[in-house]
């Protein structure tokens, strides 16, 4: 294990992957790992209340989050959706809600939702106009840079400024660039110049090198959220608290907690299918950790069926699975 070093006093976050870090994950990672001091939670989408039902909140209820405190996200462009919503969540018991204004998914952007309404401050601010005053909950936000432009979040982060929020975290993209390039580390640091607010930074924390990297270039952020780095490596939190790493048996521990987590979605899932499919997207991050992980992934999805996939995974840990950190 690695050692504590306790003067890295800094927030960790596991940041929010919608079909993959949902409670059945974040409750097993919570069993197995350590690091994240806190997640938020895959977004919930506003509807109208007409068509809004308690399955909608699953992710979220209490009972499904003894493990890791949560921080649920909502995305939507309407107040009058938004703020039932909130209200709801409050009544949960969560104090904080985030909004979304970085998916990058052309399908949810183009109605102005998400990323997609980021070239648009006026609607952003009368969104935060009518939506601060009337929910009972601390509000923080989720942002790209911009949909098109990388300086678009200059113009918000002067409106975000002018209201109480909790944090802003930026993924320093445009939605245009989906996960494509480099983060634009100079226009977060441009972020950070213009905004009032804590903020936290996310992107491409891969591995302790980078987040050391990250932390001696942006000296007064003390919040950090990692994803696709936590889902392919789940040790790197820990590794990350404590600045280094002193594991020697990972495979060993990633197994146990592999069994664990499949074992709870084959409990969740009705049908073979889906817990294949659930399976076939946990393993396009879990196979970058292991060495030759094309030949796993690339026998894994391409599996059929269940009983198939068991046969591969087993013989995989059996034989053949070697860490690649
Ligand atoms: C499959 C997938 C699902 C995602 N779902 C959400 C989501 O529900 N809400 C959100 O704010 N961001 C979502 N994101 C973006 C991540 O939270 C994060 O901002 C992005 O992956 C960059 O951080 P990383 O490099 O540490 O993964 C998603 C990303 C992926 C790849």
């Amino acid at each position: 294990m690695p050692t504590t070093n306790n003067q890295n006093k800094f927030i960790l976050y596991l940041a929010p992957l919608r079909g993959l870090t949902e409670y059945t994950y974040r409750n097993a990672f919570a069993r197995h790992f350590d690091g994240f001091d806190a997640a938020v939670a895959p977004f919930i989408p506003t509807m109208a209340a007409a068509r809004f039902k308690k399955i909608h909140l699953k992710d979220v209820l209490p009972e499904n989050n003894h493990a890791m405190p949560i921080i649920p996200q909502i995305i939507g462009n309407n107040p009058a959706d938004f703020i039932p919503l909130a209200k709801c969540l409050f009544d949960l018991g969560y104090e904080t809600v985030n909004w979304n204004l970085g998916c990058p998914f052309p399908m949810v952007a183009k109605k102005q939702r998400g990323s997609g309404l980021l070239p648009y401050p006026q609607k952003i601010e009368s969104f935060l106009d009518a939506t601060i005053p009337a929910i009972p909950n601390r509000l923080s936000i989720k942002a790209r840079l911009g949909r098109k432009k990388t300086d678009e979040i200059l113009t918000l982060l002067e409106i975000f400024n002018q209201y109480p929020l909790d944090e802003v975290i930026i993924h320093p993209r445009t939605g245009e660039q989906m996960y494509n390039g480099q983060p634009d580390l100079d226009m977060f640091e441009k972020c950070l110049a213009v905004s009032a607010h804590t903020t936290v930074y996310n992107g491409d924390i891969n591995d302790l090198e980078t987040f050391k990297l990250f932390s001696e270039r942006f000296k007064t952020v003390d919040r950090w959220m990692i994803g696709r780095g936590a889902l392919v490596n789940p040790f790197l939190p820990a590794i990350i608290k404590a600045g280094n790493d002193g594991y020697t048996n990972k495979v060993e521990i990633f197994r146990v907690f592999y069994d664990d987590l499949f074992e709870q979605y084959r409990q969740v899932f009705h049908g073979p299918g889906h817990l294949l499919d659930r399976m076939k997207g946990f393993w396009t991050y879990f196979c970058r950790s292991f060495k030759d992980s094309r030949k796993i992934k690339k026998k894994i999805h391409r599996t059929q069926t269940l009983d198939r996939y068991l046969k591969i995974v087993d013989q995989f840990f059996e034989a053949e699975a070697q860490w690649n950190r």
